[in-house]
C-alpha cells in the first residue's frame, strides 16, 4: 500500500466528509499490524508543579488559582503497586517540570517500581542528558515528550521561554539512550494551519517515533488562551488515523483529551487507528488537580472502578480485550 505523501496527507486531514473511509482504513491497518488487543497503561500524574508557562496548559506556572501537589516518593511507589495489582503491566510517571525530582530522587523511585516487574514510562518534560541517562540506568524503558507543534514560530509564541530546538534535541537524546520514544502534538492550536499538522505527522514519521499521542487543544479558563476556539475531535481523529497509515506498527493512544470532548471519544479513536488507553490510576484529590485542560473524564471515580469500566466498555462496544 502506497504511503500518503504531503499532498495526500493534507487532503485526508481536510476531508471531513469522507473521514469514515479514512477511519476504516486506519482501523484495518491497526488490526493488521498491531492486532486487536487494547494495551492499557496506568498513568500516575505525580506532581502538578511546573517551571514552565505554556500558554495552553492549565498547570502553567502562572496559574495561581490551581492548588499544587507533589506526591511523596512513597506515595508514587504505592500508587505503582496498586496499578500492578490492578493488572497494569506498564506505568507511566507523568508530571509538570518539577525539578524537586532530580536524578537521584527520581532514579530511586524508578528502581523501586522496577522491582515490581513492570515497564516504566517517563513523561516529565525537558531534562539534561545526564538526567535522562540516570533515569535510563535506573530502569526507565520509555519516554514520552510531545513536540506539541513543529511550527517553530507557533511553538515560541505558545511556549514562552522555551526553545523548539532544545525540545527536538531532547527527543534525540532520549532516542540515543535507547528509550522507546513517544511524541505527538495538539491539533487545533490558535494559528496552527493544516499544513503544519501535516508537517507534524511527517516529523513523527522521520524521527521515527515508537508511540505518538495526538489530542485536540482544549482551552483552559485560567490560561492566556482561555478565549480561543480549541480543536475538534474530528480533526484530532483524522490526524491520528493518518498517523496510523504513516507508521503502521507504532502504539497510538486514544487520548484523554479526545474523551474530554466527547464521552465516546476514546472508543471512536480505538476504531480509527488507536490501540492504547492510559487510565489514570491516581486516587482522590490527586486525580482532580492535574488539570491540563477542563473536562477530563472520570475525575471522581476510583482507579479500580475506572479500570474495569474501561475494560467492559471496550469489550462490549468493540469486542476487543484489554491487556
Ligand atoms: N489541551 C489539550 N492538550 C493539552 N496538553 C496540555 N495542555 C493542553 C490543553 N489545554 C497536552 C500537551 C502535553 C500533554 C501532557 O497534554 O500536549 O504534552
Ligand atoms: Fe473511567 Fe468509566 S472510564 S469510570
Amino acid at each position: 500500500m502506497l504511503l500518503p505523501d504531503k499532498a495526500e496527507i493534507l487532503h485526508l486531514l481536510a476531508d471531513e466528509e469522507n473521514q469514515d473511509k479514512l477511519f476504516a482504513r486506519a482501523d484495518k491497518v491497526r488490526q493488521q499490524f498491531v492486532g486487536d488487543n487494547v494495551l492499557l497503561r496506568g498513568l500516575i500524574e505525580f506532581s502538578n508543579i511546573c517551571r514552565n508557562n505554556c500558554c495552553y496548559c492549565g498547570i502553567r506556572k502562572d496559574n495561581k488559582r490551581l492548588k499544587r501537589y507533589r506526591m511523596t516518593p512513597e506515595q508514587i511507589v504505592e500508587t505503582a503497586k496498586r496499578a500492578v495489582d490492578m493488572g497494569f503491566q506498564t506505568v507511566v510517571l507523568q508530571s509538570g517540570e518539577d525539578m524537586w525530582f532530580n536524578a537521584q530522587r527520581l532514579s530511586a523511585i524508578i528502581s523501586e517500581i522496577k522491582k515490581l516487574n513492570v515497564v516504566v514510562t517517563l513523561s516529565i518534560g525537558e531534562r539534561s542528558f545526564a538526567e535522562y541517562k540516570a533515569f535510563r540506568e535506573a530502569g526507565a524503558d520509555r519516554y514520552l515528550l510531545r513536540i506539541e507543534t513543529t511550527d517553530k514560530d507557533l511553538y515560541h509564541r505558545l511556549d514562552p521561554g522555551m526553545s523548539w530546538q532544545q525540545r527536538y534535541e531532547c527527543l534525540l537524546m532520549i532516542k540515543e539512550l535507547g528509550y522507546e520514544v513517544g511524541s505527538g502534538m495538539m491539533v487545533g492550536l490558535p494559528g496552527q494551519s493544516l499544513e503544519s499538522v501535516a508537517d507534524d505527522l511527517l516529523f513523527l514519521k522521520d524521527l521515527p517515533v515508537d508511540m505518538a499521542g495526538i489530542g485536540p487543544f482544549i482551552p483552559h479558563p485560567e490560561t492566556p488562551l482561555a478565549q480561543e476556539k480549541g480543536g475538534t475531535l474530528s480533526l484530532a481523529l483524522r490526524t491520528m488515523a493518518v498517523m496510523r497509515l504513516l507508521l503502521p506498527k507504532i502504539n497510538i493512544p486514544a487520548t484523554t483529551a479526545m474523551e474530554a470532548l466527547d464521552p465516546q471519544g476514546r472508543l471512536l479513536a480505538l476504531q480509527a487507528g488507536a490501540n492504547v488507553v492510559m487510565p489514570n490510576v491516581n486516587e482522590g484529590e490527586f486525580r482532580r488537580l492535574y488539570e491540563l485542560y477542563p473536562g477530563k473524564p472520570c475525575l471522581n471515580e476510583t482507579p479500580t472502578h475506572c479500570r474495569s469500566c474501561i475494560g467492559l466498555k471496550i469489550k462490549a462496544a468493540l469486542g476487543r480485550n484489554c491487556v
